[in-house]
């Protein structure tokens, strides 16, 4: 079966918690069990992960690029400012694997400082502002790209 990494940044571990009117009310103990189904409905092993720390997803992607996974992230707040993550994504789509950028929200249409994201450049493509839709459509689009 096809692995994907489904990697996610700070702050996610507390969804369902964090934001509501934001990022909805799913928790993301339900969000590892739904990706997991979408992935068994289009043959792919999707191992979803979170942290709070910016080495460890670094690390992660080094993890895809050695292991031959494609990844789906949310590189949450790190997608407007790490240049560490956007170099680490690069060397993952670089090596001929598929990167899908997620976001819950549409940036676009918040805060100035959310419109700026440093991941989009190295990405294979980006899904944003359809809740935890995003998620499913980025492991679609992963299948589609994939067939
Ligand atoms: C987010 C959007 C980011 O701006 C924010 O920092 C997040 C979540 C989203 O999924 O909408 O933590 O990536």
């Amino acid at each position: 079966m096809t692995s994907v990494l489904l990697l996610n940044g700070p702050n996610l571990g507390r969804l369902g918690v964090r934001e509501p009117d934001v990022y909805g009310s799913t928790s993301y103990a339900e969000l590892v069990r739904l990706a997991a189904r979408w992935g068994d409905e289009h043959d792919l092993a999707v191992d979803v992960r979170q942290t709070d720390d910016e080495s460890e997803i670094v690390h992660w992607l080094h993890e895809a690029v050695d292991t031959r996974a494609h990844v789906i992230i949310n590189p949450a707040a790190f997608t407007h400012y790490s240049y560490a993550m956007r170099d680490a994504a690069a060397q993952v789509t670089k090596s001929g694997l598929l990167l899908v950028e997620v976001h819950i929200s549409n940036p676009h249409a918040r805060e100035t400082f959310r419109h700026t994201s440093v991941i989009s450049g190295v990405a294979t493509g980006t899904i944003a502002g359809f809740g935890l839709g995003s998620y499913r459509l980025a492991v679609q689009a992963l299948a589609d790209a994939l067939a």
